[in-house]
């Protein structure tokens, strides 16, 4: 429906925007019968196909359910071990954009541009999501003492051994303001970390338009506890009771509190901003990686919303990294919006990251030497020893915006912020692996993964030397167009909006959380009251499949996810 919307939306604005422009240009004539070829080969290429496919995007939500199913599952948290203990993820932003020009990037919106998307917003509203009924989305926010989240910004200087935290933690979680300029156009951008995603989403809450303070009309009740700033100080060099330590007194602190009896925590929920595998210590041992939060019997009950899920367990929920993009209105992301959908872009492909030799099961070599030899087709931006120049927003997003497919293989873990930095940019992402997106983030991506993305095995590349650009060159002109359309239409999706102000009728990726938050504790809270055992009895191993398919009778993916051991989080 949102989509359907957004598309009408969409299609008036182009409409509008081309008659703008025959007016501004009548004495040219050549000029009008550009226009008119331009204005031909989007309803050609654009409106054509998406009216023939009408996007539906809501059996998401039909997937997730099924995940919820499988809360009860116990396993003995001694059978997942730990990861070596230099398992790091840190930093990974690749350095300076060595050469290319920027004429690949897109001119300063013109007035007439302008005044069209304002105009648009105007209209827009009318289709809002503000008058839903608070009724059944009340959220209620647990105020914990302060030392699980205020105490931890007001020493952003000790948060992390190699990073002063303190500029990422500015304006509510967002970093420092990005200049406007050729890149970020008229700005919504940050020198956002990628994981900050607690703070920004416990300020977006407190924006949320249907918070109580009576706890026993909530739907949800939200822990805003930083649970991965806290443990991040630990995470090297410390021993292991003391990454345990914040998560043990909070849940003490909650199980202390009356709200905790009544579902026992199952309509508790609460952000943990680093990935899964940082908090799934299996042994108590100081050389083991990370803390045990995941595995505490209190996150049986929990939900744990994180930026990478265990594709092997069900007590987490995946949801987008943060980006650079925090629109404040409506009308910076429709304007964003239209600014990626007309970009020109010279690469076929790229890829931004270092290579990771010390994993050896790792297609980073092989995708970066492909890349190499795709010479003009194929821009790498290699990430070495850091250096400041990696850690700007600016080089990646001048890269993914001249590209036309974005490469996402796994690194440390399956998921990277660059899949969505690519996504804002209107970049398409090509993944290598189904855990470094399909099975994660089913509230916020189409289960329909082919609409905007490229799956190549990993497999087929290393083992048999598949060609990536060969592959991508296959794929026929207009369904390129339609993906990139299908990506563009995911930037709201993904990102987190400006928390100081509010979308009026756009759903940002908190929107699409809490929805998903709020369906799935009106499930458990269902199940109680029918006195049925919201028990899922079966093997939490397959829970991404589940997740994902709905049911256990398809294998198509099973040789991604088998795993030696338990023991390990990375497969095979
Ligand atoms: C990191 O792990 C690799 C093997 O996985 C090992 O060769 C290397 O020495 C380790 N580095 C440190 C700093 O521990
Ligand atoms: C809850 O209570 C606090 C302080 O008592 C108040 O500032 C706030 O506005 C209240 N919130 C709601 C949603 O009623
Ligand atoms: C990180 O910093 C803490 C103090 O802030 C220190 O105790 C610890 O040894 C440091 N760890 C590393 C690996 O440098
Ligand atoms: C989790 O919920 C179950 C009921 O479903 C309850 O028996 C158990 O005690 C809860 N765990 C904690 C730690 O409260
Ligand atoms: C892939 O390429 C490498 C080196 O170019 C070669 O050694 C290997 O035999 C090739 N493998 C296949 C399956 O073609």
């Amino acid at each position: 429906m949102t989509q359907k919307r957004l598309f009408s939306a969409k299609a008036r604005r182009e409409k509008m925007e081309s008659s703008a422009i025959i007016q501004r240009c009548r004495n040219n004539l050549w000029f009008v019968v550009f226009t008119l070829f331009v204005f031909w080969y989007l309803l050609l290429y654009v409106l054509d196909w998406s009216s023939l496919n009408p996007i539906t995007q809501n059996h998401v939500n039909s997937i997730q359910s099924e995940k919820f199913n499988l809360v009860d599952i116990t396993k003995n948290p001694n059978e997942i071990n730990s990861l070596p203990p230099n398992f790091s993820h840190r930093n990974e932003v690749p350095k300076e954009h060595e050469t290319e020009d920027e004429t690949a990037v897109g001119e300063k919106p013109t007035k007439a541009f302008k005044e069209v998307v304002s105009k648009n917003q105007e209209t827009g509203k009318s289709s809002g999501n503000q008058r839903l009924s608070c009724s059944g989305r009340y959220i209620y926010v647990h105020e914990i003492p302060k030392k699980f989240n205020d105490d931890l910004i007001d020493h952003c200087q000790s948060l992390d051994n190699w990073t002063n935290m303190c500029h990422y933690l500015m304006n509510n979680g967002l970093g420092q303001q990005l200049p406007r300029d050729k890149i970020f156009g008229n700005t919504g951008f940050f020198t956002t970390h990628q994981f900050s995603l607690e703070v920004i989403f416990h300020n977006r809450m407190k924006q949320y338009d249907c918070l109580t303070n009576d706890s026993s009309k909530a739907s949800a009740i939200f822990v805003p506890y930083y649970a991965g700033l806290d443990v991040a100080r630990y995470l090297w060099g410390s021993s292991a009771s003391e990454r345990d330590s914040g998560s043990l007194e909070i849940y003490k602190w909650l199980k202390e509190q009356p709200e905790w009896k009544i579902m026992w925590g199952r309509d508790h929920f609460l952000v943990a901003g680093r990935i899964t595998w940082d908090f799934r210590r299996g042994v108590d041992e100081d050389s083991a990686w990370g803390n045990k939060l995941m595995l505490l019997p209190e996150s049986k009950n929990v939900t744990i919303l994180t930026i990478e899920s265990s594709p092997w367990n069900s007590n987490d929920f995946a949801i987008p990294y943060p980006t650079y993009f925090h629109p404040s209105n409506d009308r910076e992301a429709f304007g964003w919006q239209n600014r990626m959908r007309r970009l020109k872009r010279r690469y076929l492909f790229s890829f931004a990251g270092a290579p990771r030799p010390n994993i050896g099961d790792s297609i980073r070599g092989e995708i970066m030497g492909q890349c190499q030899k795709s010479r003009r087709k194929c821009k790498l931006l290699e990430c070495r020893d850091s250096g400041n120049k990696c850690l700007k927003p600016g080089n990646l997003m001048r890269l993914f915006q001249s590209s036309v497919f974005c490469l996402q293989p796994p690194g440390d873990s399956f998921t990277r912020r660059s899949t969505f930095d690519s996504i804002v940019a209107g970049c398409i992402p090509v993944f290598f692996h189904p855990a470094s997106a399909y099975v994660q983030y089913l509230w916020h991506l189409p289960k329909n993964y082919e609409k905007y993305s490229v799956l190549i095995s990993e497999e087929s590349v290393k083992g048999n030397n598949l060609s990536i650009e060969a592959q991508l060159e296959k794929i026929p002109k207009a369904k390129v167009a339609a993906m990139r359309e299908e990506v563009v239409k995911l930037i709201p999706k993904v990102i987190y909006a400006d928390p100081r102000s509010k979308l009026e009728t756009l759903e940002d990726a908190f929107d699409l959380t809490v929805k998903g938050v709020v369906e799935r504790v009106e499930k458990l809270r269902g199940e109680i009251r029918e006195g049925r055992n919201s028990g899922f009895v079966g093997d939490e191993e397959y829970s991404w499949k589940y997740s994902f398919f709905g049911t256990l009778g398809n294998d198509e993916w099973d040789h991604y996810f088998r795993r030696r051991s338990k023991d390990k989080y990375w497969g095979r």
